[in-house]
């Protein structure tokens, strides 16, 4: 018999409401951080962290104009008008399950009214009755990189502990209305990204604070009301959602020692320290001793109240999930040494990988080193739900031959496949990033496209918003259909 993932694995794809699904001021939908992301193309990829550099001056900016050239994730691909179609597609290549996050300024305009927008609430009931005619299960993100302007403005994001009420208020009106929709949840998207871009994932400004360490200090308070809220928020679905299933979900970044010296290897496992200390603290539901010193180390003071290490300690997470993209090296010494742009932080080159059109470096094997640390520290089940090559496609007559994607997904796809059967990892599913073309979080471009389907829309929102199938599309069809044993049976390139 042909080699083959297990029985129950779900196959899918993934997005997020903030660069797909477009419609910013439509149906009652308040302005959210992913709104006010300004696209810069004059900044090179080696800078594009400086796109997440936004000042109070720029929001005043943004929201004088309701442009949507300069702001692409307000049109997205317009998946609020195209979601009968998109899923449709989805169903067509045999989608297990579809990722997709709910914009919270959709439901809550302002984040902190007391009652949901019931035009939003409709919008994803007929979203999951759609893919439920097709037998696709709903993974739902809760926050994804949209927190609402408003909350961010006048709360200052969730370094006010108010941001928890906020949060759960959502929580309960999402639960209640969806509780026979969704099964699937992730509470926060790569909660860990909240050090390297606070904006997005914390709503932080960084001129509404005083000084750096101020700043500091409200990075870290915010992670603890995010670690709170979402232990709270599993709790509630446990106890609305019978047999449902919660994760946490950080940004998987694999650090491999630069040389074989003891320093670099010790500098990578510090490296990997600093990831962990997000999954570690959901998953065992404490903070770990290594992060105290951290904070005692910087000068940084905790704000806790009372029953929060212990909301912490028992709503822990059924699953550990995590978006992989490829690996990066440490060294201790890093001078002379070669950068390359990585996801959402900068890398050391290592001299043995390729790279993407967008630099990032690619490796397989590191995603099956990956799931075995991952899977080693936790004994949890284990998610892949972001992993893909965004590249620059070439659109002739309808058709995108994206044989390069294809032998990136192989190639990650095999590597789970020796996780599960030669490792013993247990993985159950994979979303890989981003099924449908959308606009980049990092580069706010349409052309960084990673989608097994064409979106007819470029980087100044010419296009007709057209779906086209690429040859990945029927590639991946062919996956699902054959539970992976398509893939199983040809050598990685
Ligand atoms: C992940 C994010 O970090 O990487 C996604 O969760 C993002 O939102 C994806 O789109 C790919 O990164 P980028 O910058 O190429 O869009």
């Amino acid at each position: 018999m042909s080699r083959q993932f297990p029985k129950t694995f779900l196959w899918g794809g993934a997005t997020a409401a903030n660069q797909f699904e477009g419609a910013w001021n439509i149906g009652g939908k308040g302005v959210s951080v992913a709104d006010v992301a300004r696209f810069k193309p004059e900044i090179d990829v080696e800078d594009m962290h400086l796109q997440w550099e936004i000042s109070s001056k720029d929001i005043e900016t943004a929201l004088k104009t309701s442009d949507e050239i300069y702001y692409p994730k307000r049109h997205g691909s317009d998946f609020y008008h195209h979601y009968k179609e998109d899923i449709a597609l989805m169903a067509e290549m045999g989608f297990k399950v579809y990722r997709l996050s709910i914009s919270w300024s959709r439901i809550f305009p302002n984040g902190d009214e007391l009652e949901p927008n019931e035009e939003g609430l409709k919008f994803y009931d007929r979203v999951f009755d759609e893919l439920a005619k097709y037998n696709i299960e709903p993974l739902v993100t809760i926050s994804h990189y949209e927190p609402p302007l408003y909350f961010v403005r006048k709360y200052r994001g969730w370094s006010n502990r108010k941001s928890i009420d906020f949060f759960m208020r959502y929580v309960d009106v999402l639960t209640t209305r969806y509780k026979n929709k969704v099964k699937y949840w992730i509470t926060f998207n790569e909660i860990d990204s909240i050090e390297r871009h606070p904006f997005m994932t914390g709503g932080l400004i960084r001129d509404q604070f005083d000084s750096n360490h101020e700043f500091e200090q409200a990075i870290y308070q915010s992670m603890h009301h995010q670690f709170v809220a979402s232990a709270l928020a599993t709790k509630m679905i446990h106890n609305k959602i019978s047999n449902s299933q919660v994760g946490c979900m950080i940004t998987k970044l694999t650090f491999y020692p630069y040389s074989s010296k003891p320093e670099d290897v010790l500098e990578a496992q510090m490296d990997s320290r600093k990831l962990y200390a997000f999954s570690d603290t959901q998953v065992f539901g404490e903070y770990p001793a290594y992060l105290l010193n951290l904070y005692q180390k910087k000068g940084i003071e905790i704000i806790k109240e009372f029953g929060d290490d212990e909301i912490m300690k028992s709503h822990t997470v059924d699953f550990v999930s995590f978006s992989y993209y490829g690996s990066s090296c440490s060294a201790k010494n890093k001078e002379g040494l070669d950068y390359r742009p990585g996801n959402t932080s900068a890398a050391i080159k290592n001299p043995h990988l390729k790279a993407s059109d967008w630099g990032w470096q690619i490796d397989p094997t590191g995603l099956r080193i990956s799931l075995v640390e991952l899977y080693d520290r936790y004994r949890k089940p284990l998610f892949v739900v972001e992993n893909g090559l965004g590249a620059k496609d070439k659109f002739v007559n309808g058709k995108v031959h994206d044989d390069y994607r294809i032998n990136y997904l192989r190639g990650h796809i095999k590597a789970m496949y020796q996780a599960i059967a030669e490792d013993g990892v247990d993985l159950i599913g994979y979303t890989s990033w981003a099924c449908i073309d959308l606009v980049s979080n990092s580069s706010n471009q349409m052309s960084k496209r990673y989608g097994y389907i064409y979106v007819d829309c470029d980087d100044f929102n010419q296009g007709t918003y057209n779906r086209y199938r690429k040859d990945s599309f029927y590639w991946y069809k062919d996956v699902i259909e054959t539970n992976g044993a398509s893939v199983l049976e040809k050598e990685v390139e």
